[in-house]
């Protein structure tokens, strides 16, 4: 199993041998790969103590839920819009199972996504490497990812996640892999 798989525009999800769990998730029914989930529940753990309730908002998805994903964001926001923060059905990391979208459940309601507040965003990006995950599309790597700043988005690489998160690179220039055409 390669917790290293790259998706990406330009790297399809490849069919994947990844045991799918379920992740109990207060938010929705969700499902995960099965390690990934494990270092989840100890970072959920660990980000309790620190004050935040976190819980997985979005995590596997199958190409007929990304496709809705697209073309619910698509009706709402526009197509240039759901481009910059919605893969293609067949190229989201969501596929694999490794990628998990983090919300925060405070005062009896989620808060996702934009709505993130800053102080937790910065809690993720010093602690997730601990648990091994990486901040998938950070700021000023729009062009290497190929998607805008999520910083509710992390990816389970396990072991490499502390040399990505330290040397502030991306997965793609972690594995020599940024052939994304420049325009
Ligand atoms: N939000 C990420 C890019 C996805 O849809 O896979
Ligand atoms: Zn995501």
């Amino acid at each position: 199993m390669d917790y290293l798989v790259l998706v990406n525009p330009f790297n399809k999800c490849p069919d994947l041998v990844f045991e799918i769990v379920d992740t109990n998730s207060r938010y929705a029914k969700r499902m995960c790969e099965k390690k990934t989930l494990e270092a989840f529940k100890k970072l959920q753990v660990f980000a309790l103590e620190k004050g935040y309730d976190i819980e997985i908002e979005s995590a596997f998805r199958s190409i007929e839920h990304q496709e809705k994903v697209f073309n619910d964001c698509a009706f709402k926001k526009g197509l240039e819009y759901t481009k910059k923060y919605v893969a293609s059905p067949g190229y989201s990391e969501h596929h694999t199972g490794l990628a998990l979208d983090i919300c925060l459940y405070k005062d009896g309601k989620f808060i996702i996504e934009h709505d993130l507040p800053n102080d937790f965003i910065l809690f993720l990006k010093e602690n997730i490497a601990k648990f091994g995950f990486i901040l998938r599309y950070p700021k000023g790597k729009e062009v290497i990812t190929g998607y805008n700043y999520e910083p509710w988005h992390i990816r389970y690489v396990g072991e490499a996640a502390k040399e990505i998160m330290d040397k502030n690179i991306t997965l793609e220039e972690y594995l020599n892999k940024t052939n994304a055409p420049q325009n």
